[in-house]
């Protein structure tokens, strides 16, 4: 008989002392970046223009475990780690299934997501090595408010370029950067060339992370002591993120549960990294099912090519090997901003090369439906992002109830959803379309709230 337990908790020493490196875990060696005018490998001298260097070290580091600074586990320990896990008790009635639902709750730092794991892990580098600026990106926010955070902690200065559209539709999200003491800029915005070569082809430009990337990349590298950091995609941000599994495990061992599925939903790839490396570079869980969600308004994993490509839009980066939509894609403006990255990690990308990683996209209507779904079962918000990964979760689980089978489901919730209630007025008012029935759902569908409120 399995011991049940719906909030399941660590002890302050038991947050993990090192990082678990996935690099020599993976069957062949990652394809190095390369330098875009001689197509060689780029040198870790030319990353550290941009980059702290301790972070391009790990970037290419080969041991199995990366051992944690004190200081970077006490921040991490001050912002709430290690973070619970949550039986989805509520959602499984609501869905009648059979299969046992945990999901991480990434949701509980302060700033309202995964991203401060990385983001107090560069500022604390940055800060040893005497870089007193650090400029940034951020699409949905989480990621700026991480760093501007993280700043402040570790008495930084933080420049942040705000993807427009984001900007616009979540005005707080900057209010909360500038509350930490950060600089917010909408991007594209008229500090940088690119900036302004962008606002001239299009006034009205929606900006996309990319866009923002370059904007951040030229201030790096036109002012002093100022280092770039990147929220995602690169193997030193997914490997500060393996925290996140490392937890799971010792939680689900706890309560003597193996996951049969784990998800994440995918942006650039570090959340869905961060809880799955620690399993995916453990043998005994090789059959489990890795799931990586994304919109279909961006489907880097599902559609995208695996080619060398550019990072950014203006290509200032260097190229890496990942699946790839182009780096002149523009998304569509949908609501989970986080989600709206043409490329995706070369770890990630390696990984679902080699099969061990099962993509699978998703419509923003039905995504942001079972956010509802999960508010109204579970008390939580999701960040639109998330509500990726808690489908992903909920067809999972009707899948086990259709073959009558016990499934152990774990999913990342990555982050709240305070700051999008925009995106979720949007639905509930009927104005992004219908949410698909789900069968057998005991709840009502989320169309039906505005309709009742406003009419009967
Ligand atoms: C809450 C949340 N989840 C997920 C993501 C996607 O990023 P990643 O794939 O790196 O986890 C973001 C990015 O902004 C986010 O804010």
């Amino acid at each position: 008989m399995k011991k049940q337990q719906t909030r399941i908790l660590l002890d302050i020493e038991e947050m993990p002392r090192n990082y678990v490196n996935i690099l020599p875990y993976l069957r062949e060696p990652l394809s190095p970046p390369i330098n875009p005018a001689t197509e060689e490998p780029i040198s870790p001298e030319a990353l550290e223009a941009i980059f702290v260097k301790e972070c391009v070290r790990q970037e290419m580091v080969s041991d199995k475990r990366v051992p944690i600074p004190d200081e970077i586990r006490e921040g991490l320990i001050r912002y709430g780690r290690p973070t619970p896990l949550q039986r989805a008790i509520g959602l499984e009635k609501a869905l009648k299934t059979p299969a046992r639902i945990y999901y991480k709750r990434e949701d509980v730092s302060p700033t309202g997501s995964h991203k401060l794991n990385t983001a107090l892990a560069q500022a604390y580098y940055a800060q040893k090595e005497g870089i007193e600026r650090l400029a940034s990106e951020t699409g949905a926010g989480q990621w700026g408010s991480a760093v501007s955070l993280s700043c402040a902690h570790f008495d930084i200065e933080a420049m942040i370029y705000m993807v427009r559209i984001s900007y616009q539709q979540k005005p707080y999200r900057s209010t909360l950067m500038k509350s930490y003491g950060a600089k917010v800029v909408p991007s594209p915005s008229d500090l940088t060339d690119f900036g302004r070569k962008m606002t001239a082809e299009n006034p009205d430009h929606p900006g996309s992370l990319g866009i923002s990337i370059s904007e951040a990349l030229e201030d790096t590298l036109a002012n002093d002591n100022t280092k770039y950091t990147l929220g995602s995609v690169l193997n030193h941000v997914l490997l500060h993120q393996s925290i996140i599994g490392q937890e799971v495990m010792m939680q689900l061992e706890s309560v003597d549960e193996t996951p049969d599925v784990i998800i994440g939903c995918v942006g650039g790839g570090s959340n869905f990294a961060g809880i799955a490396i620690p399993f995916l570079s453990d043998e005994k869980f090789k059959d489990v099912e890795y799931i990586a969600a994304e919109p279909t308004a961006c489907p880097t994993l599902t559609k995208g090519e695996y080619v060398y490509d550019f990072g950014d839009t203006a290509g200032i980066t260097p190229k890496v090997k990942m699946f790839s939509l182009g780096a002149d894609f523009i998304p569509p403006k949908i609501h989970a901003g986080g989600l709206r990255y043409h490329g995706v990690a070369p770890i990630i990308s390696a990984l679902k090369n080699e099969g061990r990683i099962t993509p699978k996209s998703y419509e923003q209507t039905e995504v942001l439906g079972a956010g509802i779904l999960f508010a109204r079962t579970e008390g939580i918000i999701p960040a639109p992002e998330s509500a990726h990964a808690i489908q992903a979760a909920v067809e999972s689980a009707l899948e086990a109830k259709r073959d009558q089978e016990e499934r152990v489901i774990v999913f990342n919730l990555s982050g709240h959803g305070h700051f999008d209630m925009e995106a979720y007025g949007a639905l509930m008012d009927g104005q992004l379309g219908t949410v698909p029935k789900l069968e057998g759902l005991a709840l009502e569908q989320p169309q039906t709230v505005s309709a009742k409120v406003g009419g009967e």
